[in-house]
C-alpha cells in the first residue's frame, strides 16, 4: 500500500487566520473544532467575494448578477454531491445545519410514516439534536423511542441490535461519529442489518463528514446530515442527502419562497426537491462558502487527512494516559476513534479545567456536550473535551498535557 502524503501542517496552518493570535498573552491552541473549526482564507475570501462582486438572490432574478449568484450557489451543491459520492445532485438539500436536517426528516418524512407503536431507534451517545426533533414526532404520532446502549469504551453494543431491530423499526437514526468521544459508528453494517428489517437509516454525519471518507452509495443509509461550520465552512450552512423517491414523497416542511409550484388561495403544488425543501431566501453565501471548504479539503486529499488525524489520537491516547488522575472516555485504539479527547481529572470540576487552560491559551469545551443521556450513561454530569482537526500538531497535545499539568497543581 502507497505511504500517504504527509500534510505540511506547518503550512496548512497559515492558511487560517484565527490561528495566528495570541489569547490570555498566550499563542492560541485551538482545540474545540468538534465545536467549530476555524476557516482558510479561501473561504473568508470567498464569502466576502460573493457579497462584493455576485450579490443577488438565487432562482429568481433575469440579471447577470443573479445568474452569477445561482450558478454558484447550484456549483455548491454539485460540490457537496461529488464530496458525498452521490450522483444526482437534485438529491442535495442546502439546511441551515445537520440540526435543521435532522428536524426536516424527522418532521416531514417520521411525520408522514410513522404510526402509534413504530419504533424511532437511537443511541445513547446521540447529540440532542439527533434525539429531540425524534421525541417531537414521537409526540406527535404515537411512535416510540429506543435506545442502542454502548459499551465501557464507548462503542454501540451491535449485539444488542438483533432484540432491538424488529418489524416495528421504522427507522434508525445515528451519529457516524460521536462528538462527545470521538467513536467511530459502524454504519455500514448497522444500515445492512436496519434494512434487514425495513427500516430507514439516518446518519448524522456533523462530526464525520469533517473526517471521514465519504460514500453514501457504499455506505447504505438514506438519509446523511452534516454542517458546513464543522469542516471549514461558514456557519449557518449544511445539508441532508435523502434518495430522491424519500425526497418525493416527502411533503414540505417549511412554506415560501421558490419552494412552489402554483399557489392558489386555498392549496398550493410543490416544485420538484431540491427546492421544495429550501423555502425562503437560502443561505446562499453560506453554501458558497461550504463549496470552497470542500475544495480545499479535497485540495489537501482525504488520505493525508487521515493519516494526520490518526497520527494525532495516537499521540492524544499516548500523551493524556500520562496525566494522573485522568479518566479518558471513548474508544482506546487509534483507527476505531477521531481525535475527540473528552475526559475527566479526579477531583476537578471540567469547567475548572477549561478555564485553567483558557488562562494558558488553550481553547476546549466542557460541558454535557449537548449529549446529556451520554454522560448520564457516563456517570459524569459533563467531561472536559479536547477536539483537533487537521490544523492541530501533536504539539498542541502537548501544550495540553503542560496546562493540564497546571490544573493538577492547583487543584493539588
Ligand atoms: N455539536 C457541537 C459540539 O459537539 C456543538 O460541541
Amino acid at each position: 500500500m502507497a505511504t500517504p502524503t504527509l500534510l505540511d501542517v506547518s503550512a496548512l496552518r497559515d492558511e487560517f487566520p484565527a490561528l495566528r493570535q495570541h489569547v490570555q498573552g498566550r499563542p492560541l491552541v485551538y482545540l474545540d473544532s468538534a465545536a467549530t473549526a476555524q476557516r482558510p482564507r479561501v473561504v473568508i475570501d470567498a464569502v466576502a467575494d460573493f457579497y462584493r462582486h455576485d450579490n443577488a438572490n438565487v432562482h429568481r432574478g433575469m440579471y447577470e448578477l443573479a445568474r452569477r449568484a445561482t450558478d454558484r450557489y447550484e456549483a455548491a451543491r454539485a460540490a457537496v454531491a461529488r464530496f458525498l459520492n452521490v450522483a444526482d445532485v437534485s438529491e442535495i438539500v442546502f439546511t441551515r445545519g445537520t440540526t435543521e436536517a435532522v428536524n426536516l426528516v424527522a418532521s416531514s418524512w417520521g411525520g408522514a410514516n410513522l404510526q402509534p407503536g413504530d419504533e424511532i431507534q437511537l443511541s445513547i451517545l446521540e447529540l440532542h439534536s439527533n434525539i429531540v426533533p425524534w421525541q417531537l414526532v414521537a409526540q406527535r404520532t404515537g411512535a416510540r423511542l429506543r435506545y442502542l446502549d454502548i459499551d465501557e469504551e464507548g462503542r454501540l453494543r451491535l449485539d444488542q441490535l438483533d432484540a432491538l431491530l424488529t418489524a416495528r423499526t421504522k427507522i434508525v437514526a445515528l451519529a457516524h461519529v460521536s462528538n462527545a468521544l470521538g467513536t467511530i459508528n459502524p454504519v455500514r453494517e448497522i444500515c445492512e442489518r436496519a434494512h434487514g428489517v425495513g427500516a430507514r437509516v439516518l446518519v448524522d454525519g456533523a462530526q464525520g463528514a469533517p473526517h471521514l471518507k465519504l460514500d453514501l452509495q457504499a455506505l447504505g443509509c438514506d438519509f446523511y446530515c452534516l454542517s458546513g461550520h464543522k469542516m471549514c465552512g461558514p456557519m449557518g450552512i449544511g445539508a441532508l442527502w435523502a434518495r430522491r423517491e424519500l425526497l418525493e414523497a416527502m411533503p414540505p416542511y417549511h412554506g415560501g419562497g421558490e419552494m412552489i409550484d402554483v399557489v392558489e388561495l386555498e392549496r398550493s403544488t410543490y416544485a420538484p426537491p431540491p427546492q421544495k425543501f429550501e423555502a425562503g431566501t437560502p443561505n446562499v453565501v453560506g453554501a458558497i462558502g461550504l463549496g470552497t471548504a470542500i475544495e480545499f479539503l479535497e485540495g489537501i486529499g482525504h488520505e493525508a487527512l487521515w493519516a494526520h488525524e490518526q497520527t494525532l489520537v495516537q499521540h492524544g491516547l499516548d500523551r493524556l494516559a500520562e496525566v494522573p488522575g485522568l479518566h479518558l472516555f471513548g474508544p482506546r485504539v487509534a483507527g476505531a476513534r477521531t481525535a475527540v479527547f473528552s475526559f475527566r481529572l479526579e477531583g476537578v470540576h471540567p469547567h475548572d479545567a477549561a478555564t485553567i487552560l483558557d488562562a494558558e491559551g488553550i481553547a476546549v469545551r466542557a460541558g454535557h456536550h449537548c449529549t446529556q443521556p451520554l454522560m448520564r450513561r457516563l456517570g459524569v454530569p459533563a467531561t472536559t473535551r479536547a477536539s483537533c482537526y487537521l490544523y492541530n500538531t501533536p504539539e498542541d497535545i502537548d501544550h495540553l498535557v503542560q496546562g493540564l499539568d497546571v490544573v493538577g497543581g492547583i487543584f493539588g
